[in-house]
């Protein structure tokens, strides 16, 4: 487990013994308020109990953060407004994005809309912080000499399943997040080897993907068996994220110049694949449908030089 940490305790508490300005990223991901059962905590809190709760946890984040450090925080539809003043009005911190995981199963309501969506709130300590698109762009849906071939923003609606019951990597937690959801948030918002803090880690994925994406990681969790089970699910053999953006292995339309074609097609397996060896297998067969291209071509380390091209010829545009 080098490198990465978790403490069972309260989330308040751990906060408090970190140093000021010491975290690049902080992921929180926690109780909605909902009345979840979290084994050994329940999840309900009277309102005002709640926000106080929210509002002291965020006060020790805010306080543990880098000055070009980023918090994202999930909620659900009932605190998001509360959960917003709080961030800006309390804590002063900047807003950046409010990002919408679409799921695409839950719970049907009969009077009213089946809830498809949390929220996840993305605010910076300081209007000086760093973020790098180029890690987390996903792929173009066309050539176009204009478009950057790198990949476009992702948006800030990101659709992604629940891990579900058959996963082989579903935890005995009931509110398990997606992988891939929380690789995007430690790509865009970190490099190897920064510090990212998780104050409610529940199963371990923000854990768990700091340790295959080589950032410095720390979880807490007030469970004891959750604690334990994330211990366990560190030390297992990585097979790939279990989540994917289903953008992410499509292939844009309109690679009509074969060496365009070619260097895009291996280099899409390094960018926007390396994590999800799962999904080669479907990219390589729609690359076949599509442009008759065989992956048994000689693999190269170094990046192919595909986007000088086509910056190029921006230029010449
Ligand atoms: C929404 S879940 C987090 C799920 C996690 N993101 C995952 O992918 O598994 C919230 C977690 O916070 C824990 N928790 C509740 N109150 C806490 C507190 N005061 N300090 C630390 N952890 C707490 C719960 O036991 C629960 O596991």
């Amino acid at each position: 487990m080098d490198n990465i940490d978790i403490v069972c305790g309260d989330a308040i508490k751990e906060l408090a013994k970190l140093e000021s300005n010491s975290v690049d990223l902080i992921i929180a991901d926690p109780p909605y308020n909902l009345g979840k059962d979290y084994g050994n905590n329940h999840d309900l809190k009277g309102f005002d109990e709640y926000l106080d709760f929210t509002n002291k946890w965020l006060s020790e984040a805010k306080r543990v953060l880098k000055n070009e450090g980023t918090i994202y925080v999930f909620m659900g539809v009932r605190f998001i407004s509360y959960l917003y003043n709080i961030l800006e009005t309390e804590q002063k911190l900047y807003f950046n994005s409010w990002i919408c995981w679409h799921y695409t199963q839950g719970l049907g309501k009969t009077k009213g809309f089946s809830p498809r969506h949390d929220d996840i709130l993305m605010f910076t300590k300081s209007k000086k912080f760093n973020f790098y698109l180029d890690n987390i762009r996903i792929p173009q849906k066309y050539y176009r000499s204009r478009n950057n071939m790198r990949g476009a923003n992702p948006g800030d609606v990101w659709l992604f399943s629940h891990v579900h019951y058959c996963n082989e990597n579903r935890q005995k937690h009931p509110t398990q997040k997606p992988e891939e959801l929380i690789e995007r948030m430690v790509l865009a918002s970190t490099t190897k080897g920064d510090y990212v803090v998780d104050p409610f880690s529940g199963s371990g994925t923000t854990l768990r993907v700091c340790q295959q994406l080589e950032r410095r990681g720390l979880g807490i969790e007030l469970n004891p068996e959750y604690v334990n089970s994330t211990k366990k699910r560190l030390s297992q053999k990585f097979t790939g994220f279990d989540s994917i953006d289903e953008r992410m292995s499509r292939i844009p339309n309109d690679l009509n110049d074969p060496k365009i074609r070619e260097e895009y097609l291996k280099n899409h397996e390094k960018w926007f694949l390396s994590n999800h060896p799962d999904a080669l297998e479907k990219f390589h067969q729609e690359a076949k449908e599509k442009y008759n291209y065989s992956p048994n071509l000689p693999q190269t380390d170094k990046e192919l030089p595909l986007f000088a091209s086509i910056n190029e010829r921006i230029k010449e545009t």
